[in-house]
């Protein structure tokens, strides 16, 4: 019922649990594994390009329809619509996409889990080795941090015990920023690292590629939890006497340092411990590159704090980033486990169990992907390539879908809800957005430039990922 719903206490609260949603392991993984395969400074670029024209008015737009409908996504895209049958399209979609991306997130969640596990029990070295990972990850010990990880997932969804981990973010994660920050001071400190920052920093413009460009928006999208409902479901607690606008600026500037500083720490320490690579080597980069990086950084930190000291560092920090993790996946579930209560009448608990458990098999299909199963690992090709089914699952949602459901979301604000009423939204609770240039900008933008840009880029990604076919 929309007058019982709970709201934020404060602007500061909402700010926290929204960035504590959004940072996660895109921010400390997907960001530099990208930022690495996708040029550095061109793909930094074209990122915080993106971040600021686009998805800071698309973020402003969900939060407005949120607040305004105080729904879930498929009741918001139903109660700004009157119920139109094609509308509807765009909250399943909003749906269906968390599901999807929860699925692939609990995937790289197991990993940080064992990753833990593995620098408590001081095994820093064999994890620094180039092949640990893979061996790692097609080991029958994967399902029994899934199980472990699926029943605590399970245990915080249905005890409503979100609030206190909430609450416990808010300490745990300004940690882990003061501690990335001082690895990344640590690794400047190191031989080569300013290879690395150069590549980071300095852009060459020539590298910009239409492959760039689509995984610079992917990333930017899943980043801010962009496309995926959540920031609908976040702006329906959002507090009337609050500023849209304002807090959402907030949340993308967290997010955006959060990310920012993990490629000054991962993109140097790659030319640390490996001045010779060259951009060829790096355009085939994937996650393996952090989770291989991060325990050599830990073990030459040694030099400096002793092996204690190293291990104690490696576990606080694989701890905090996971639970990084884990807090934004339990906000992703939250998504369509608020849908199938709202609209579905599932209790809570059915909710649970019945999307967990279609979750939960589709992980584990996902888990034999890459190498366990050849039926998963070698599930289809298209584009040129094998792909397995997680593959799958990080072409069609991570890449494609999220900005089609940014562009659905524009598109529905300005042509179905109407401009006057967006407007309207965005001003209760903030004296100051009547005439101010992000106005002007917003509304400029929502209905015009942004759902173009946004068409091409998903035109040049299906054509790039799924028909291997370059516009340029
Ligand atoms: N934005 C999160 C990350 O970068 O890891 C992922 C995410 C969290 C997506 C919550 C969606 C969401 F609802």
């Amino acid at each position: 019922m929309a007058e019982q719903r709970e709201q934020f206490r404060s602007r500061l609260g909402f700010i926290l649990a929204a960035a504590g949603s959004a940072v996660g392991i895109g921010n400390l993984v997907g960001f530099p594994v990208n930022a690495a395969k996708s040029g550095g400074a061109a793909f930094l670029l074209v990122y915080a390009l993106f971040v600021v024209f686009i998805c800071l008015p698309v973020m402003i737009a969900e939060m407005s329809l949120g607040r305004n409908t105080q729904r879930n996504p498929l009741g918001a895209y139903n109660a700004a619509s009157d119920n139109n049958k094609m509308w509807r399209i765009g909250g399943w979609l909003a749906i269906i996409t968390p599901f999807m991306i929860a699925v692939f997130y609990q995937v790289l969640t197991v990993w940080l889990l064992a990753y833990f596990i593995g620098a408590v029990t001081g095994n820093l070295e064999a994890m620094a080795q180039p092949d640990y990972f893979s061996t790692f990850i097609n080991s029958n010990s994967v399902f029994l941090y899934l199980i472990v990880l699926t029943i605590l997932i399970g245990i915080i969804l249905n005890s409503g015990v979100q609030n206190g981990i909430e609450r416990l973010a808010k300490i745990l994660m300004p940690t882990l920023f003061v501690m990335l920050l001082t690895l990344v001071v640590f690794v400047f400190t190191l031989p080569n690292a300013g290879i690395g920052l150069q590549f980071y920093l300095v852009p060459d413009i020539g590298k910009i590629t239409p492959s760039v460009i689509s995984n610079a928006l992917g990333q930017a999208f899943f980043s801010l939890s962009l496309g995926m409902g959540i920031l609908i479901t976040y702006g329906s607690y959002v507090s009337k006497r609050d500023s849209i606008a304002g807090g959402a600026k907030m949340v993308a500037l967290v997010d955006t340092s959060v990310a920012f500083f993990a490629g000054l720490l991962i993109l140097p320490a790659i030319f640390v411990f490996n001045p010779e690579i060259n951009t060829e080597e790096l355009s085939t980069s994937s996650v393996s590159l952090v989770f291989t990086f991060l325990p050599k950084i830990f073990l030459s930190l040694q030099t400096l704090v002793g092996v204690i000291g190293a291990n104690l560092f490696a576990s606080a920090f694989f701890l905090l980033v996971f639970f990084a993790a884990l807090t934004s996946q339990v906000s992703i579930l939250q998504v369509p486990i608020s849908a199938f209560q709202d609209e579905l009448g599932y209790s809570r608990l059915k909710s649970v169990l019945s999307l967990g458990g279609c979750a939960a098999l589709l992980v584990v299909a996902s888990t034999m992907s890459f190498g366990m199963s050849p039926f998963f690992t070698e599930f289809t090709a298209y584009g040129g390539a094998v792909k397995s089914l997680f593959d799958v699952i990080i072409d069609v949602f991570y890449d494609t879908i999220l900005p089609l459901n940014g562009l659905i979301v524009c598109l529905f604000v300005v042509y179905r809800w109407r401009k006057t009423s967006f407007n309207q939204e965005l001003s209760v609770g903030d004296d100051n957005f009547e005439g101010s240039f992000t106005q002007k900008y917003v509304n400029l933008s929502v209905g015009t430039f942004i759902p173009v840009v946004l068409l091409l880029v998903f035109i040049n990604t299906v054509a790039l990922k799924f028909f291997g076919f370059s516009f340029v």
